[in-house]
């Protein structure tokens, strides 16, 4: 089972560090997300000394859960932020970042989106479009600015072992410029007069199973920079993988680092990570509605479903299924769906478990990253509280209280 030492059973109920899952349920309901401080700075620390030995530089990649007490935590720990959107840099800028600590991607930045983030005094600008260099250099001009930071977005075309909807860096991507086209804008950069082009960025795909397309990849950015000697910092991206199997063989952050590092001496290397941050820090909680028996399969209703965790609906991931008390006694497959009405709407498929009844709670693990973010109010549902454990391990607070029914309507005129 992907437990960990944060999401963990104590005589046969299921804890968050020191907090009872059922004692949240007892006080919120569910389905509920929940999420272990402690477990996501632990995952912190670890890659941060990972990677020690370089000038290394933490960009928590918001996209992968952007709640403002998950936010305000890494923060106050020391990471900038990578934000995809004029909507993730305020949540960034509210969560007590500042702002030169934000790198800014995306691969359609609007206008009014690069204004605000010049106006705010984003520290990077992550690159993506020969014509967003002109828009920056406009308005920077307007606003009586320069010496934007720039780095430019290698799609290095590289192929990634990870699931084709999660993979960016091959060469029929919407993400990033070719080789070609970065060599020539390096040769001109200076007609963007407001710009200071400082180094280059890939990422390459989230979830990766191996190290090699990030070597790969580190190599092309760095033949592209070896006419430019100033340019020395490069942004890696995220990409590093969690746990959600306890079986699968994955790169460790150890790992990742060790595979890297010795391409990168002479950099400043910027990360970007998000899922191997805070996927397992956090679980989906649901309760058992109802079950049946039908088209020779056991089938187990939950008030948790894909408008809370899209993820196994999305990308046929497999997120692991444990009942909140384990139970022993001989388990059964299981399909494990939620109410909304989609046929692609299983939480977990052929799950053996103990025999699930009404009532009963059960728990998607690895959920803390792309689950509450991803989440929608499809069929009308109001999307879930979300609960966070202290570092201590032992206060717990609703960080985002559920949503009501008026509030599916509030912004309706
Ligand atoms: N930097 C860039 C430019 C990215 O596009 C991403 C993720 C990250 C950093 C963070 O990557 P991570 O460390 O989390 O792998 N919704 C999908 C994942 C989409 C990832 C998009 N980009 C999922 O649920 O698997």
């Amino acid at each position: 089972m992907t437990l960990n030492e944060s999401i963990h059973y104590h005589k046969n109920k299921l804890y968050v560090d020191s907090v009872s899952v059922t004692e949240i349920v007892q006080s919120v309901g569910t389905p509920v997300y929940i999420y272990s401080l402690r477990r996501a700075l632990n995952n912190l620390e670890r890659i941060k000394t990972a990677f020690t030995a370089l000038d290394t530089h933490i960009h928590y990649s918001a996209k992968a859960n952007a709640n403002l007490t998950i936010l305000r935590t890494l923060i106050e720990d020391g990471v900038g932020v990578d934000a995809v959107s004029g909507g993730e840099i305020f949540r960034a800028l509210k969560a007590g970042v500042a702002p030169q600590n934000i790198v800014f991607a995306g691969v359609g930045k609007s206008e009014s989106e690069i204004q605000f983030a010049l106006e705010k005094g984003v520290g990077w600008f992550n690159v993506e479009n020969v014509r967003e260099l002109d828009f920056i250099n406009y308005y920077a001009e307007d606003m009586g600015l320069s010496g934007i930071k720039i780095a430019l977005r290698l799609n290095p075309d590289v192929t990634a072992n990870t699931h084709p909807y999660i993979a960016t860096g091959h060469g029929g991507a919407k993400f990033g410029l070719t080789a070609t086209v970065i060599a020539n804008v390096l040769k001109q950069q200076s007609q963007w007069i407001n710009l200071d082009f400082r180094g280059l960025h890939i990422h390459i795909g989230s979830q990766l199973g191996d190290t090699l397309a990030t070597q790969q990849a580190i190599q092309k950015a760095l033949d592209l920079l070896a006419p430019y000697p100033n340019m020395k910092t490069l942004n890696i991206g995220g990409g590093m993988p969690a746990q959600y199997d306890s079986q699968a063989q994955l790169p460790s952050f150890e790992m990742f680092a060790h595979d890297i590092m010795p391409m990168l001496r002479d950099y400043t290397v910027l990360l970007e990570p998000g899922r191997s941050i805070i996927a397992d820090a956090g679980i989906l909680v649901g309760q058992v509605l109802y079950t049946k028996n039908q088209a020779a399969q056991h089938i187990a209703i939950t008030d948790a479903s894909m408008t809370e965790l899209i993820r196994p609906a999305l990308y046929q991931a497999k997120h692991e299924i444990v009942p909140v008390a384990e139970n022993h006694s001989k388990t059964q497959v299981t399909q494990v769906v939620g109410p909304v009405c989609e046929t692609a709407d299983v939480l977990g498929r052929d799950i053996p478990l103990a025999t699930l009844n009404e009532g009963d709670l059960v728990v998607a693990l690895t959920a803390g990253a792309y689950g509450a973010v991803m989440s929608s109010n499809y069929n009308a549902r109001p999307k879930p509280a979300e609960v966070v454990v202290a570092a201590n391990g032992e206060s717990w607070h609703v960080a985002r209280r559920r949503e009501t029914w008026e509030d599916l309507v509030a912004k309706e005129i």
